[in-house]
């Protein structure tokens, strides 16, 4: 990792860190606005992010640290299909909503794992899943780009507004395309800009720890996912978050022919 890189992960971290505090104590730092100092219960996110993307009754039914905590920029738990005894992973778990919502989909018999940088955010996300008695749920340390996970066991990988802030996107498409099963699938939301915008116009557009700046186009997500392995990809755009940048619902599946699965005694 170059000394840019890690400077840029590690103002990542430092934002969502103070974001994870803000829920409790008022900070700052989040997806998508300037966020301000007042001590509040919510962070301060524009209406394009955040908890006002969920249904009502998916709001009700989680701790309320859960939704105050939500950044991302839609609900991938809608998107991802989620079926009984499924094993999902959420990459850039935050406070937990998606794989709070992703366990109650999955049931006892699967298994919701969320994966996190930021220790104040895994300390908030192990918090609410205790309120929220979820015992099929796993909290993770690690990066994206190196999951600390075996190859082939998870059926979904989704991920709500992070893969815009990793500084090596095609390691953390390598690594959701290993860590996936055969016939295994993607459903994320994430920022993607235009097609004709360049970097340094998307740069124009928000910073980089708001989501803003580290977006793909939609070319370079799809090329991006093809060359980990991925098919079938579709990229949505679901609402503007800034001018010629929008939310998108990214999906793709891991071939049912493909290599990665662990080897076998034959
Ligand atoms: C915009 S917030 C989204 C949180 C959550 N997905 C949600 O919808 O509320 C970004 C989260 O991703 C985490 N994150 C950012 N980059 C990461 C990386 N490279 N590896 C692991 N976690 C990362 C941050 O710590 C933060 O919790």
């Amino acid at each position: 990792m170059t000394d840019q890189s890690s400077d840029l992960r590690e103002s990542v971290r430092r934002n969502y860190a103070a974001a994870a505090i803000q829920v409790t104590e008022g900070a700052a730092g989040c997806c998508g606005s300037d966020c301000g100092t007042t001590p509040r219960t919510a962070v301060d996110i524009d209406e394009n992010f955040g908890s006002a993307l969920y249904t009502s009754s998916d709001r009700d039914s989680l701790p309320a640290e859960a939704v105050a905590a939500s950044l991302g920029c839609g609900n991938p738990t809608a998107v991802a299909e989620l079926r009984e005894g499924e094993r999902v992973l959420d990459l850039g778990s935050g406070g937990g909503i998606d794989v709070l919502l992703s366990a109650r989909r999955v049931g006892p018999t699967g298994k919701a794992y969320g994966l996190d940088m930021t220790d104040e955010m895994l300390a908030l996300a192990l918090a609410n899943q205790k309120k929220a008695g979820a015992t099929n749920v796993e909290f993770l340390k690690g990066t994206i780009e190196a999951v600390p996970l075996p190859a082939a066991t998870i059926d979904v990988v989704i991920s709500n507004c992070v893969i815009n802030l990793s500084t090596d996107k095609p390691a953390v498409f390598a690594e959701a395309f290993r860590v996936l099963v055969p016939g295994g699938r993607v459903g994320v939301l994430d920022v993607v800009a235009d097609d004709a915008l360049s970097p340094a116009q998307r740069a124009e557009r928000g910073d980089y720890v708001g989501c803003i700046a580290g977006a793909l186009s939609f070319s370079e997500y799809r090329r991006g996912l093809e060359a980990a392995g991925f098919t079938d990809v579709e990229i949505t755009p679901t609402h503007a978050v800034a001018d010629g940048m929008h939310s998108a619902v990214v999906r793709a599946t891991k071939p049912a022919a493909a290599s990665g699965a662990p080897a076998t005694d034959a």
